[in-house]
């Protein structure tokens, strides 16, 4: 189907975002994907287009039932106060949800039931079972996460049930050594359980195929997960426990007493009970959406974190249960504030509510658009950059258009617009109409940087326009007040259509605009379409520009010295959205140790040469090197992969710890460690030394 054909189709469209859980504050983190998402259904459904926007809170697993025990109340009554929480802070973010709705609900045990019992008729469950650790005294089964104890690899104390934070070792909760349980500090025991498991060691070909055959042309995974995919299909799809034993706060698995619905087999499910709860009250045809064939469109909004359980699992499930598999999956990366992971000690772990006591919430949407692209890649909201940047875009260039040139209409021409037939008028009109396919190709595509960048071009030929013929000077002449009705009504016709290109975006602000101008919503239709002999109401300033002293102040009431620390333990993952699940306690920053000459002595820095640079399948961040050190070769996994390419490091010389103790990693041995500068992602320099430096010569 060619991109004009499509068009003019009236698609039929159901996307979601994932679940955020229902145990902790949305953020600002979280904010990327929904805003993301929002500006996507928010530009589908003004294209006319059949658009659905389903969400609802993950209620389900230990954490919720843990936290709800922590405040003496039921599951019940936490998700439902969290609900009530998370759908205020989505609606005050402007974030339009078709529906908003819960896994724990009627619908969603039907389906996920129906769809566990599909998939058992279909030969896709094996019952095992295991041996795990169990808390004797709070008579549960313990989740990795809920186990402590000595590392088994490098022996660092008060390390999780499934990683180390010190050596980064991987590992069983049962190799722990002197384990005991988070919960009630007993000392667990191995009991043996028997659980229900998903074959996925079957669905290889499945996958391929879904992957191969893709939507309407396209592939269903950007090219980076596509990479994964490939990185996972060689280690090889391993099978999927979904239960989980009582208590558990979940859906029991029909047939099973005593076993739960592992909590992320139901939350994808959840897409589907929220969209089914929708059709109920819109009278929507739900197999058109769902039955396996169906030529609708459905989309999952995701973050990388969660590639996994959406590209493996949820294609594979859907299968086999008789349901259709997503036509694309789009997943960006994390969000890092000033260049680094969000930060309770440094303010910048910044929730909904905090950020809206301070600033209006378009503000960040348009800072996230602005940053926004089809990739995979971390984007960072600097804060002085989000400040300059949006007094610049949106009060300097954007509404400044209208600022300069209504009032002239209220007090020169009685409030009513005039008419472009003034040959520069028409032109200038004409130039910001021009652009309206290729912007929007740029919201289909997601590309919402390169769409911004373009509008704001658009916004400083407007102003150009407005100073080169300077209609208050013009007002000021009787013979020319003629002319300047037809530049005053020009300007507002390009502050409509800049209006109109930038509502995905600032959906409150455009509704404010099209009752200034006394019109109805606009559609992208009305890129073709112009404004005359009309009357407009009096312009009402919309927005001011951002303070430094707002930024300090959400800062400040975002800062919490022992928030990191006290927290890390009990953030739920998708909170480590940004602070990744595995990864360690960020260090406090509050004073600056010294060390002696004796100490800086005692590291051994060398001048290594890069024989060899290579991914490392199933790892995010790594590359691993072969250095030369002048005759000795080391072996050293780098987290530079962000920012560099295999190929262009092969050749290179960097410096690096040489008398580093080898590290186990989850990949191999690590004999030393390079050096780079900056806070990381693509923000990353690898030192390296003048020309002539050779391998193997110490760095003093
Ligand atoms: O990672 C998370 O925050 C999960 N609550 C996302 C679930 S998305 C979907 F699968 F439900
Ligand atoms: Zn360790």
């Amino acid at each position: 189907m060619t991109d004009h054909e499509r068009r003019r189709e009236r698609r039929r469209i159901l996307v979601t975002s994932a679940l955020p859980y229902a145990n902790g504050a949305i953020h600002i983190g979280h904010l990327v994907e929904y805003i993301q998402t929002d500006i996507w259904v928010r530009f589908q459904k003004l294209c006319g287009h059949e658009c659905y926007y389903v969400c609802a809170d993950d209620t389900h697993g230990t954490p919720v039932m843990l936290r709800a025990e922590q405040e003496g109340i039921t599951p019940e009554a936490l998700i439902e106060r969290m609900h009530a929480e998370h759908q205020r802070d989505f609606g005050d973010f402007h974030i339009a949800f078709d529906n908003y709705y819960s896994t724990n609900s009627e619908e969603n045990r039907e389906l996920a039931q129906g769809i566990y019992l599909r998939l058992k008729a279909a030969g896709m469950i094996e019952i095992r079972t295991i041996e795990q650790l169990y808390d004797p005294v709070r008579d549960m089964f313990l989740p990795d996460r809920y186990i402590k104890g000595e590392c088994p690899r490098c022996h660092a104390p008060d390390q999780y049930g499934d990683a180390c934070e010190a050596c980064g070792a991987t590992y069983s909760p049962t190799e722990l050594i002197n384990p005991i349980s988070v919960i009630s500090g007993a000392t667990p025991v191995k009991r043996a359980s028997e659980h229900h498991f998903f074959r996925l060691s079957r669905c290889r070909e499945l996958l391929a195929d879904w992957i191969r055959r893709g939507w309407r042309g396209e592939s269903p995974l950007q090219p980076e997960a596509l990479n994964k995919m490939e990185e996972w299909f060689a280690a090889g799809l391993k099978d999927w426990d979904i239960s989980r034993d009582a208590p558990y706060f979940g859906f029991e698995i029909p047939g099973a007493p005593g076993k739960y619905l592992y909590v992320w087999l139901d939350a994808p499910v959840g897409y589907m009970a929220s969209f089914l709860d929708l059709c109920k009250h819109e009278g929507l045809d739900f197999d058109a959406f769902w039955k396996a064939g169906s030529a609708t469109e459905l989309y999952h909004f995701i973050g990388k974190d969660i590639l996994y359980f959406h590209a493996l699992f949820w294609p594979a499930i859907l299968h086999f249960a008789g349901y259709r598999t997503p036509s694309r999956i789009f997943v960006h990366g994390f969000l890092t504030v000033n260049g680094q992971k969000m930060s309770k000690s440094r303010g910048t772990f910044i929730t909904a509510r905090t950020y809206l006591a301070h600033l209006p919430p378009e503000f960040l949407r348009y800072y996230f658009a602005a940053k926004l692209n089809d990739r995979i890649e971390d984007i960072d909201l600097n804060l002085e950059d989000f400040a300059a940047r949006v007094n610049s875009d949106l009060i300097g260039k954007y509404l400044n258009i209208a600022s300069r040139c209504a009032g002239f209409i209220h007090k020169a021409f009685e409030g009513k617009l005039g008419n472009l037939s003034h040959e520069d008028d028409h032109a200038i009109v004409r130039a910001l109409q021009a652009p309206a396919g290729e912007i929007r190709d740029l919201f289909e595509a997601r590309r919402y940087s390169e769409a911004v960048r373009r509008i704001m071009e658009l916004a400083d030929q407007a102003n150009a326009y407005i100073n080169a013929h300077e209609p208050w000077r013009m007002l000021k002449d009787p013979a020319r007040k003629a002319r300047a009705h037809g530049v005053c009504t020009a300007a507002l016709n390009l502050f409509r259509l800049l209006t109109l290109y930038l509502k995905p975006i600032l959906p409150a602000t455009a509704a404010r605009v099209e009752e200034f101008l006394g019109i109805p919503a606009l559609t992208w239709h009305d890129a073709r379409t112009r404004l005359e002999n009309h009357p407009i109401r009096p312009y009402r300033h919309l927005a001011r520009r951002i303070e430094p002293a707002q930024i300090e102040a959400m800062l400040a009431a975002s800062r919490d010295d022992l928030g990191d620390k006290r927290d890390e333990r009990s953030r739920t993952r998708r909170g480590q959205a940004q602070q990744p699940r595995t990864d360690a306690l960020e260090k406090e920053e509050t004073a600056v140790e010294t060390i002696t000459i004796d100490d800086f002595a005692r590291i051994d820095l060398r001048v290594a040469r890069i024989v060899k640079a290579e991914d490392v399948p199933g790892a995010d961040k790594l590359l691993r090197l072969t250095l030369d050190l002048g005759g000795e070769t080391r072996n050293v996994f780098a987290g530079i992969k962000s920012k560099y390419k295999p190929e262009e490091l092969v050749g290179r010389y960097t410096v690096m710890v040489a008398n580093l103790a080898p590290r186990k990693m989850r990949f191999g041995v690590s004999e030393g460690m390079v050096l780079a500068a900056g806070p990381g992602g693509k923000d990353l320099w690898l030192i390296q030394p003048d020309e002539g430096a050779q391998a193997g010569m110490r760095v003093k």
